[in-house]
């Protein structure tokens, strides 16, 4: 079914009729911090359901439910631990989101069957500002067709969503640039499902006990959607970790010989003399907010993408957005590490 889709704007009147939608059980698309959300009222199951087929997203891949009110947690989950208070009294709001155990208000199409739910307060005060005036929890994915990478301007989510959702709330660009910190407080010990800006590190300090990534989430079954093919440019790619300068340069010339038109996606292009190349960028926090935007800049005018990140201790890299940046990477190129 195509509609049409509605873009609206930051004021009082347009964000009253964004509220009005999402109580209407329509899909509205919004700004937050990490990524823009696909939002729809996550107590009404039929409004859910519009979110997975827009998406075109598996239905085993359960939604995160969001807030702007602490308290609502409260209404959401049936248990909230001395963990989940910590989080949610020093880090919320923030790029994280926690699961906790689920109250029956939270209907299975949300969770995907799961017994636990999802819960995340974004930082960015444009979520809120549209969370309070939807009144209602709103369960989001990210707002981009199932496998694509992820929109961080209003500008992509159309590219993937118009004719498809009710309306667009064009807000600012997402400044953290990749998805929240997904912790799973649901067991017995802390794991991170996905690894985003607000680091393992971080949240062993905060916890008193070692918060790891969960390496091999399929045989964990945890967190469904960490398993899917991700976040992938429509263009082949590959990922080096070593920022060998001659190993890039063969690698490129390769493709080049082959015919391809590549791109390298590095630190300090200019070093590649005649070769295309662009910038990564000078921290982990500048490549995570860049990351999706120029896999979707470099998709259109390359055929393939060789990226370089050489994340090492102490180097510009090192920080805690890293281990989220290397994640996207690695799943955008498939695992296709030189
Ligand atoms: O930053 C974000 O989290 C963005 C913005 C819009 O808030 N949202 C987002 O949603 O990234 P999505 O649907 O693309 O990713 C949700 C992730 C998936 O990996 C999913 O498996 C996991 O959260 N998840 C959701 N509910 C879960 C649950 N009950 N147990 C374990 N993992 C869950
Ligand atoms: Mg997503």
């Amino acid at each position: 079914m195509i509609v049409k889709t509605k873009y609206l704007q930051f004021n009082d009147r347009d964000l009253a009729i964004a509220g009005e939608l999402i109580r209407a059980g329509e899909l509205v698309a919004f700004p937050t911090e990490t990524v823009y959300g696909l939002g729809a009222d996550a107590l009404d199951a039929e409004a859910v359901k519009r979110t997975y087929v827009a998406k075109g997203r598996p239905v085993d891949n359960p939604l995160i439910v969001h807030i702007y009110d602490k308290a609502q947690i409260y209404d959401l989950a049936s248990e909230v631990n001395e963990f989940a208070v910590k989080v949610i009294e020093h880090i919320m709001p923030a790029p994280i989101t926690v699961v906790l155990p689920k109250r029956d208000v939270i209907s299975g199409v949300v969770t995907a069957g799961l017994p636990s739910v999802a819960i995340r307060m974004p930082l960015s005060e444009q979520a809120r500002r549209f969370l309070k005036e939807a009144r209602v929890p709103v369960s989001a994915p990210s707002a981009n067709l199932s496998g694509r990478p992820s929109p961080t301007t209003w500008q992509r989510v159309s590219d993937d969503m118009d004719g498809k959702i009710a309306a667009i709330l064009c807000g600012e660009p997402s400044r953290v640039g990749i998805e929240s910190t997904v912790l799973d407080l649901s067991r017995d010990d802390p794991v991170i499902l996905r690894p985003g800006a607000v680091s393992a590190e971080r949240l062993t300090e905060l916890l008193g006990v070692p918060v790891d990534i969960l390496r091999d989430p399929a045989s964990k079954v945890n967190s469904p959607g960490v398993h899917y093919k991700h976040y992938a440019p429509s263009v082949p790619m590959a990922l080096e970790l070593d920022g060998n300068f001659d190993k890039l340069c063969d690698f490129y010339d390769k493709k080049a010989a082959e015919g391809r038109n590549p791109v390298l996606w590095v630190h300090q292009p200019l070093r590649f003399g005649q070769r295309h190349a662009v910038e990564m960028g000078d921290s982990d926090a500048e490549v995570a907010a860049n990351l999706y935007e120029m896999l979707r800049t470099l998709e259109k005018q390359y055929d393939y993408i060789i990226a370089s990140f050489c994340w090492r201790k102490g180097s510009l890299y090192d920080g805690p957005a890293s281990q989220g940046v290397l994640d996207r990477l690695m799943r955008a190129c498939a695992h296709n590490v030189i």
